[in-house]
């Protein structure tokens, strides 16, 4: 079975065919990178029109790259929310006209409930696990209990944790996208020079917060002078969102311990950051739980994981209707 799944849901245009039996054939990731810099973020109407442009480029090398024709495709999935709904639009009515051309069946993907199972398409991983979603827009905590099941245990309560990325280093006069370049940056600086606040880790709740932290880092970026503060600025940076990271999956491990998770999962595209997936590795460590964090490309958006929930769903009788909505928001489970 030839399942390709197709993602636009941010500033990747992306496309990827994977079988059921884990293999990636192909996995093409066009990035805006280029297209947004210049407005130091993305811009939905840009990402929209890139998206429009490119995704017909994108699904033919995917195809390409597999040596395979439309006709060989048993499946088309789609990211139908959540996201910037222009680029949704684009990539959800492309998966359904492949659909609809090919006469095959057509699956609706929750972006946020295919990096949450995108691990599985690397790893042998069971039901139920721990997850920790990093994404550009979200950061949660949940169990996975199955394909279509999900039991939420914290979120943030304000902003996400890439975001905050992104915005650290616009703050530091680095640009877009923040959260690769903070990751180098942070190499450079010592990350106990600056005392910033780790907002909620006193509390026994499992939520998160990022706005506090933000408005430290502007609150002391004003006051730098050189490069190297700025480094040691970013580095603490980095050090305070993993000290959150890890206070919170200790307490989620805590928490979730009597429902037997198999392991803790970590996935979304700040998961792709080394010392992020260093330091959950150690804590998983010491509390004796199995620790899974996919390949990096993996992380960030891409097909292959789109793909992929479109085999989860398949096996589990799940298709879509044709007259699927993509929705703006769009809660995992849901
Ligand atoms: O999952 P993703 O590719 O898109 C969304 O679903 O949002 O995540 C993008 C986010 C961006 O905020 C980006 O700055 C962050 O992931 N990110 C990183 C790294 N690579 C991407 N954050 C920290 N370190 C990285 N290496
Ligand atoms: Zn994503």
């Amino acid at each position: 079975m030839y399942v390709l799944g197709i993602e636009s849901s941010c500033d990747e245009t992306a496309a990827a065919i994977v079988t059921e039996d884990k293999q990636i054939l192909s996995n093409v990731v066009y990035s805006q990178i280029n297209e947004h810099r210049l407005f130091g973020g993305v811009v939905p109407e840009v990402a929209a029109r890139a998206h429009l442009e490119k995704i017909h480029l994108v699904v033919k090398k995917a195809l390409e790259d597999a040596r395979l024709d439309m006709s060989d495709i048993s499946v088309a999935a789609g990211t139908c929310g959540p996201g910037l709904i222009g680029g949704v639009i684009v990539g959800a009515t492309f998966a359904k006209s492949v659909s609809m051309a090919m006469n095959i069946p057509f699956i609706a993907v929750n972006h946020l409930e295919a990096h949450a199972l995108s691990a599985r398409l690397t790893e042998d991983l069971n039901f139920p696990y721990l997850l920790l979603l990093v994404s550009g827009g979200h950061c949660q905590l949940c169990m996975v209990h199955a394909v279509d099941r999900f039991n939420v245990i914290g979120k943030t309560v304000d902003d996400s944790i890439g975001e905050s990325f992104d915005k650290v280093a616009k703050l530091l006069g680095w640009g877009y996208p923040g959260g690769p370049i903070i990751e180098k940056m942070s190499l450079g600086g010592d990350d106990r020079r600056f005392l910033l606040p780790r907002p909620l880790c006193r509390k026994d709740s499992c939520d998160f917060s990022f706005a506090g932290l933000k408005t430290a880092v502007r609150v002391a970026a004003e006051k730098c002078q050189t490069e190297q503060d700025r480094l040691d600025l970013c580095a603490s940076f980095q050090r305070a969102v993993i000290d959150i990271l890890v206070y919170k999956i200790k307490r989620a491990i805590e928490i979730c311990g009597d429902r037997n998770p198999s392991a803790a999962v970590v996935s979304g595209g700040v998961a792709a950051n080394k010392a992020v997936r260093a330091a959950l590795q150690n804590v998983c460590d010491q509390c004796g739980l199995r620790f899974v964090a996919p390949p990096i490309q993996l992380c960030t958006d891409n097909g292959a994981m789109i793909a992929w929930l479109g085999v989860e769903k398949f096996m589990a009788g799940q298709f879509s209707d044709l007259r699927f909505t993509p929705r703006p928001r769009w809660p995992m489970g849901l």
